[in-house]
Parts: C-alpha cells; sequence; structure tokens
C-alpha cells in the first residue's frame, strides 16, 4: 500500500474542504470521494471544487440503490426509531458512505482512509466502525482529533492562507445533514434544551432549502400505501419504486405542519444534544406499517416487532452495520415482516392517523370484538383470570412485604387509594 494516498469522505462543506489542503500538507496524494446518498446538492460542481482544492482526483459515487436495497426496507418494516423518536436518516446513510470509499480505495491500491467527522458525534464512530470491518488493515485519519483549529473561524483562516477562496460564512447558524430519507438540523438556537425554541423560526430558516415543495394548502389530504411483506410498493395505487415513493412523499408534505420531529438525544458518546429531522416520508410510512402490524401480528409477535425495530434502530445509529448482530436482527425482522402485506389509507387533514387498514392476514375477529349482541361465552374469562393471577399477581396484599403498604401522603390521590378495597374485606391503604 502507499501511505502517502488517502482517500476522503467529501461533502463539499467547510470541514472536508479545508480538510484537502491539510492533507496535501501532511504530505498525502488526496483522492475524494463524493457519495450520492440523495442530498440535495450538484454533485459535479461539488467535485469540481474537491479538485479545485487541490485533490489529485474526485469521483462520484451513487449510494442511493444500495442503501434502498440493503438497509431502508428494514428501517421502514420494523418502524426502526433510536430512543423512540430518531426515525435514523443519518445514521443509514453513513455504512454506504464508507463503503464506497473502501471501494475506491481498494481501486487504488489502499490508502488512508479519511473522515471529516469531529471527535463529539456519532458520524466518527459509523465511519471508522465500517472502515475497519471493511477494511481492517487500512490506517484511518480524522483530521478533527488531530489538527490544531477549533471552529469556523479557524478553517476559513486556513483556507485563506493557502490562497483558496469560497463562500463560507464564518458564523452558520445551523448543521444540517441530508439524504433521501431525511433533512436533519442541528445547532444554533436548537442545541441547548433550556432556550426557548421557536419551531417556526426554525423552519422557515430551512425552508430555504425547500425550493419546490408543494404548498401546505395544495398539498394531498389522504395518501393510501400499499405494502408487500413490510416494504411500502404502491402509493394511491400506483406502483412505486422504493426511492421514488420516498422522494416524492418528502417533497410533498415537507412544509406540512406534522412533518417535522423535535428529538433530545443521547449520542453514543453521551452527549446530549437536540435536533429537527424533517422526514415526512419516515413518519407517515412508519405510522402506516406500526398500524399494519398491529392488525395482523398476534399480541406476542407485535410486541417482539416492536422490541425489534428498537433494537435495530439503535444497532443502525451506533454504527454497527456490518455486524453478525445486525444479520441476526435482520432474519428475525424478515420473519414477521413476511405477514405484513395489506394497505392503509392515511387521513392526514391535522396529526396523520390511520383511518383504514386492509389486511388480508388481519387477526381482526369482529366476533370476538364487538360490544353487541354475540355468541362469545364471557364467563371463559373466570378460568382466564382465575389463572393467570397465579403467575401475574399469585399474592393477597394483605400478605405482601410491608414497603408494598406505603403510607398515603395525602391529596387526592391518596384519599382515593385508601378506599381502595382489598380482599379479606379490610380497607387498607393501596400500593403507590
Ligand atoms: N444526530 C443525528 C445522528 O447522529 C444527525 C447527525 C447529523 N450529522 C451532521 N454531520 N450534521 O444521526
Amino acid at each position: 500500500m502507499n501511505d502517502t494516498r488517502c482517500v476522503l469522505a467529501y461533502s463539499g462543506g467547510l470541514d472536508t474542504s479545508a480538510i484537502v489542503p491539510w492533507l496535501i500538507d501532511q504530505g498525502y496524494e488526496v483522492h475524494a470521494v463524493l457519495v450520492d446518498v440523495g442530498q440535495d446538492e450538484a454533485m459535479e460542481a461539488l467535485r469540481d471544487k474537491a479538485l479545485r482544492f487541490g485533490a489529485e482526483s474526485a469521483v462520484i459515487r451513487d449510494a442511493k440503490a444500495a442503501m434502498f436495497d440493503a438497509v431502508v426496507p428494514f428501517a421502514i418494516g420494523l418502524a426502526a426509531t433510536y430512543e423512540g423518536n430518531y426515525r435514523l436518516g443519518t445514521a443509514l446513510a453513513r455504512p454506504f458512505i464508507a463503503a464506497e470509499q473502501v471501494r475506491r480505495a481498494q481501486e487504488l491500491g489502499g490508502a488512508t482512509l479519511v473522515h471529516g467527522a469531529t471527535g463529539k458525534g456519532n458520524d466518527q464512530i459509523r465511519f471508522e466502525y465500517a472502515y475497519k470491518s471493511l477494511a481492517p488493515g487500512y490506517p484511518i485519519l480524522a483530521p478533527w482529533k488531530v489538527w490544531p483549529f477549533r471552529g469556523r473561524a479557524d478553517l476559513i483562516g486556513y483556507l485563506q492562507s493557502k490562497g483558496v477562496r469560497d463562500d463560507f460564512a464564518v458564523t452558520k447558524e445551523f448543521s444540517f445533514d441530508e439524504n433521501l430519507w431525511h433533512l436533519s438540523v442541528e445547532g444554533g438556537p436548537l442545541e441547548n434544551p433550556a432556550g426557548a425554541l421557536d419551531i417556526d423560526a426554525v423552519l422557515k430558516h430551512v425552508s430555504d432549502r425547500f425550493a419546490g415543495g408543494v404548498r401546505k394548502d395544495k398539498a394531498p389530504r389522504m395518501v393510501r400505501i400499499g405494502f408487500d411483506r413490510g416494504v411500502p410498493i404502491e402509493i394511491d395505487g400506483a406502483a412505486t419504486p422504493l426511492p421514488a415513493m420516498i422522494e416524492q412523499l418528502n417533497r410533498t408534505f415537507r412544509a406540512a405542519p406534522w412533518a417535522w420531529d423535535l428529538v433530545i438525544e443521547n449520542r453514543f458518546t453521551g452527549i446530549k444534544s437536540r435536533g429537527v429531522y424533517i422526514n415526512p416520508a419516515a413518519k407517515l410510512l412508519h405510522l402506516a406499517i406500526d398500524a399494519l402490524a398491529r392488525c395482523v401480528l398476534n399480541k406476542s409477535s407485535y410486541d417482539y416487532w416492536t422490541r425489534l425495530g428498537q433494537e435495530y434502530g439503535t444497532l443502525i445509529y451506533r454504527g454497527e452495520y456490518f455486524t453478525d448482530q445486525r444479520r441476526a436482527l435482520e432474519a428475525a425482522g424478515r420473519s414477521l415482516m413476511l405477514l405484513l402485506t395489506g394497505e392503509v389509507l392515511l387521513d392526514l387533514r391535522n396529526v396523520p392517523y390511520a383511518a383504514q387498514i386492509q389486511a388480508p392476514r388481519g387477526l381482526f375477529r369482529e366476533s370476538l370484538a364487538t360490544f353487541q349482541h354475540s355468541q362469545f361465552d364471557h364467563s371463559d374469562a373466570d378460568g382466564f383470570i382465575r389463572l393467570t393471577w397465579l403467575s401475574s399477581v399469585g399474592r393477597p396484599v394483605s400478605e405482601a412485604a410491608h414497603e408494598d403498604a406505603l403510607e398515603p401522603t395525602g391529596g387526592v390521590t391518596s384519599d382515593l387509594c385508601a378506599t381502595e378495597s382489598v380482599p379479606g374485606g379490610g380497607l387498607v391503604p393501596a400500593t403507590v
């Protein structure tokens, strides 16, 4: 391997732009890779920029198909989230960006792998885990961990000292990361949860990036999604490939009042951060698949499916993509997703909800659920309660450990609790 050749995941932003001349200063020959994951950027212009900043070569690689074949079907089919409300956009793309970088390094006969992520966040972990899995012998360099620069002003000053000019602003309120699945917005007034947040101001700022979006009052009020084995295949009856469906839903609804999630997240490094994620497609598809899963899966399987979604989401968030545990979770997930075929009609007039779910494998039985007259034998439930009580409760409160019978502390709730009737006929303070 040539020790002075390196392959940089180049985004066109200030950080990776400053990295190019800095690497040259350190004696490297820089090969930039621009990976298209559906960000709304003019990729050719960014390639020219990498060359202008001194890269020896700059190539554009398209990872959309790989990402949409491999990970996105599970992100949808398991309604995968991190901590319940982050729908994973950035985390879904990173392994595929790293894979293109490794491929480029292999074409060059081996190289040092370089990324522009800082030492604070998740992205450094995602990149470096992927490099270690895919190219274990290749050196890794993360300039933010070794160079003397501390912020944007330093980087702009450095670029000026190198004689390369661009339109980077010294202060930039927000940090964006975009791909076909989402747009993330972090930094500025979003950062500190103690600061009162004006979400409209943030969204207004972000809407600059949304030229061409469908106006709020023009967006459809209903949308019907057809699923085949856990994967969305139709929108309003029209067969639509997954990337096109995500693109269409995001474009149509990105100005909708419900299109974003405000998330306070615990990064893998432990640092807390708050951000806005604009991801209407992900939100709608998660809502629809969850409604379908509730109708189709039995009680235990539904419970397991939700846990798989949480585990898969956490694994993706932490960058553990190229791992045995990811394959195991996908195998388990696939076996339940196979049942998730049907159509979900979403009503989007206010807060979106699933208005109608048609599922050939649905387990709903009118004769069981109805409040109307039916043949259901209500006395069966007696035996059910007698036997399940043994394992779920198993002991009268009068025999329970002392600390279970806490003294009421006053107020309305404890007044109510104090009159709870217990087996044996006495009235004792209830557990709280
Ligand atoms: N907090 C999100 C995540 O860890 C988004 C990160 C966005 N990255 C960025 N470089 N702005 O997935």
